[in-house]
């Protein structure tokens, strides 16, 4: 048997850099082998958001030299909390070349990746994990689901007790969906919705395949998958106008047998149809991070009567300004973090997934057994619980 002599060869560091429209290619290369091949036809619209993802400094890659084995990109987004919207880094199509992986590739592109979201101001980030290992150990946790539902077009045609005015929806439309979501969402103190620049709006109603018709206070967004339908989106401030654009995708009954859409699992229509909807209902689950604490819990919302006077120390390895001891306040719908480097008796410990998790609403018995929480009191996460608890957080869009 021949042994073979180790040598060992000097590798130049894997670096991470923003890309440029001449990484693209490659970008394509590892995309493909890491995720599969794209849709015959989708390359152009694939190279258009990215070309704009480079423009604006959201396309990031590790380099091995020159070559490049690594890239994701940033969304600028806003989440809602509780009604009220917080700037937040969506983060998508994270792909490490095979030849790669294992070596820490992923985990130093994500450092990237958070940097930039500070640079941006997105106080937190979201993902949909492939790989749940290499998001919590960068300070991601579940933050809430992704439910698709499906209905049968023929429950939905029926409805009926609807005859809210409606017109079809253009692209110079794309303000007035915005305002009538923020109506919605701020109403209904939601939690987890993305919202989309105006410009991707926009673009998403001008789309080929997209049928929208929108009311005095809502709209609706679908298209054919296949020869079912699928609602991308649908808003109602009020029941007539939920079984008017209900009812406008469920006329398509006599081809479509099935009508999917994302909705939040508290959505009207659940409490609306005859039967409930189908029992293989889709569930995806997204992780989220916070990227600047104290922004953060000031800009979201609060339900009224919350208050909270509560010493908490949070361990962040990666991104160090979370990290310390703070005093959170929430009273009178307003929430800041501020420094409290005292002792402080009785202190909630959390780490950096526990106060993501916390964010997101779930509840303090389960952070302490999950062990992302400790110290505290039990009389505090009843008042904890009560003022980040409310409806579940959901997301309608894949990032
Ligand atoms: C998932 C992927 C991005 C990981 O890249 P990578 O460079 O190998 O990841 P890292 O080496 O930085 O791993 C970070 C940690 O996650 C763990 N991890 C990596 N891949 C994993 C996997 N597929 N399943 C579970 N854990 C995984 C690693 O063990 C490591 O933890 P450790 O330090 O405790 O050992 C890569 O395998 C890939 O591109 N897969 C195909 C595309 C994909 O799934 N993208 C993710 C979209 S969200």
């Amino acid at each position: 048997m021949h042994q073979v002599a180790s040598v060992a060869v000097s590798r130049p560091a894997l670096q991470p850099r923003d890309l440029t429209v001449d990484d693209l290619d490659a970008v394509i290369d590892v995309r493909a082998r890491s995720i599969g091949l794209m849709a015959p036809g989708s390359r152009e619209e694939w190279l258009r958001g990215a070309r704009t993802a480079v423009a604006e400094r959201r396309l990031i890659g590790v380099f091995d030299g020159d070559r490049l084995v690594s890239a994701a990109r940033v969304w600028d987004f806003t989440q809602w909390w509780c009604g009220r919207q917080v700037p937040m880094g969506g983060i998508g199509g994270v792909v490490v070349d095979p030849e790669y992986r294992g070596r820490g590739v992923a985990s130093r592109l994500m450092g990237a990746l958070l940097h930039r979201c500070q640079e941006r101001g997105l106080m937190l980030s979201a993902l949909f994990p492939a790989a749940v290992p290499v998001y919590r150990k960068l300070g991601y946790e579940f933050g809430g689901g992704r439910h698709r539902y499906s209905f049968l077009a023929d429950e939905l045609r029926r409805l009926g007790g609807g005859d809210a005015p409606l017109r079809r929806a253009t692209p110079d439309d794309a303000a007035l969906l915005l305002d009538l979501v923020t109506q919605v969402r701020a109403q209904g103190a939601e939690s987890g919705p993305v919202g989309w620049p105006q410009a991707e709006v926009r673009e998403w109603l001008g789309e080929e395949d997209t049928f929208a018709y929108v009311a005095d206070d809502g709209f609706v967004v679908y298209r054919w998958e296949g020869s079912d339908l699928q609602v991308d989106e649908l808003v109602a401030g009020t029941e007539t106008t939920a079984r008017t654009l209900w009812s406008i995708v469920g006329s398509g009954a006599s081809i479509a047998r099935t009508v999917h859409a994302y909705l939040a699992p508290y959505d009207p229509i659940h409490l609306m149809l005859g039967r409930e909807a189908a029992k293989a209902t889709e569930q995806q689950r997204w992780m989220l991070r916070l990227i600047d604490a104290p922004g953060a819990l000031a800009a979201r919302g609060w339900p009224p009567g919350a208050a909270l006077d509560l010493p908490i120390e949070v361990s962040d390895a990666e991104i160090p300004a979370n990290a310390g001891r703070w005093q959170l306040h929430v009273a009178d719908g307003l929430g800041s973090l501020d420094a409290d480097p005292g002792a402080g008796r009785d202190r909630l410990r959390l780490s950096s997934r526990g106060l993501a998790a916390l964010y997101a609403g779930t509840p303090m018995a389960t952070l302490r057994v999950a062990g992302i929480a400790t110290g505290g009191t039990a009389d505090a996460d009843r008042r904890i619980d009560a003022a980040f608890g409310g409806p579940a957080a959901f997301m309608l869009d894949y990032l």
